[in-house]
């Protein structure tokens, strides 16, 4: 398939599935990444790996409907036929959402539906979790929901601060996105409806 990624800042989860995207047999050849923010880390790291980088820019439209407009021109005029959001911090109207059923794909710092939102790593430790974790899921209209594919857990240490869970977090983020991806593309899922169901290998 033909994949696209969305950033908004250094990439990091981007870069593992463009490294994953390497092997011969991965599903996924990601053509394009775009950045809603001009200056993104993320955006000279995929120009590395050979990847057309580019920006538009939320702030240079009138409204949401016009930026998610020319964002889905540009996913078209690519031929994109499968995008995942990598740390792109703008909210998708379920008019664009609706334009990608099952073909759009996020990944986020917690255990859903636990933690949805922003500043997962404090919540978590504020609530004195002893696991925490990360979810890759289809994206739904609504923020950080959608069927699950596949979720990975940390242990929260006791003297773990926001930036030492975040890292352990970080460390699963790049193993299950790349890995969740190309289950997704090479047909690993069952998806009916809101009911995600991995097929057996
Ligand atoms: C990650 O923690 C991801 O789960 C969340 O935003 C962060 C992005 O980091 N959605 P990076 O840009 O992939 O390094």
């Amino acid at each position: 398939m033909r994949g696209a990624i969305l950033i908004s800042g250094r990439g990091s989860n981007m870069t593992a599935l463009l490294e994953a995207a390497k092997a011969p047999d991965y599903p996924v050849d990601f053509r394009l990444v775009i950045s809603n923010v001009p200056d993104a880390l993320g955006l000279a790291t995929a120009g590395r790996f050979g990847v057309e980088a580019e920006t538009i820019d939320h702030t240079g439209f009138d409204d949401r409907a016009a930026f998610e407009s020319a964002l889905n021109a540009r996913l078209e005029a690519a031929d994109i036929e499968l995008v995942c959001l990598a740390g792109f911090m703008r909210i998708l109207s379920a008019d664009f959402v609706g334009r990608w059923p099952d073909r759009l794909v996020n990944i986020h710092p917690s255990l859903l539906p636990a933690y949805k939102g922003l500043h997962t790593h404090e919540r978590a430790l504020a609530a004195g979790e002893t696991t925490h974790g990360c979810t890759v899921h289809l994206v739904r209209p609504a923020m950080d929901a959608g069927p699950i594919l596949l979720q990975a857990s940390v242990p929260v240490l006791a003297d773990d601060t926001p930036d030492s869970l975040a890292a352990r977090v970080l460390v699963r983020e790049h193993e299950i996105y790349p890995q969740a991806v190309a289950l997704l593309a090479g047909g690993g899922f069952e998806i009916d409806g809101d009911t995600v169901i991995r097929r057996s290998d």
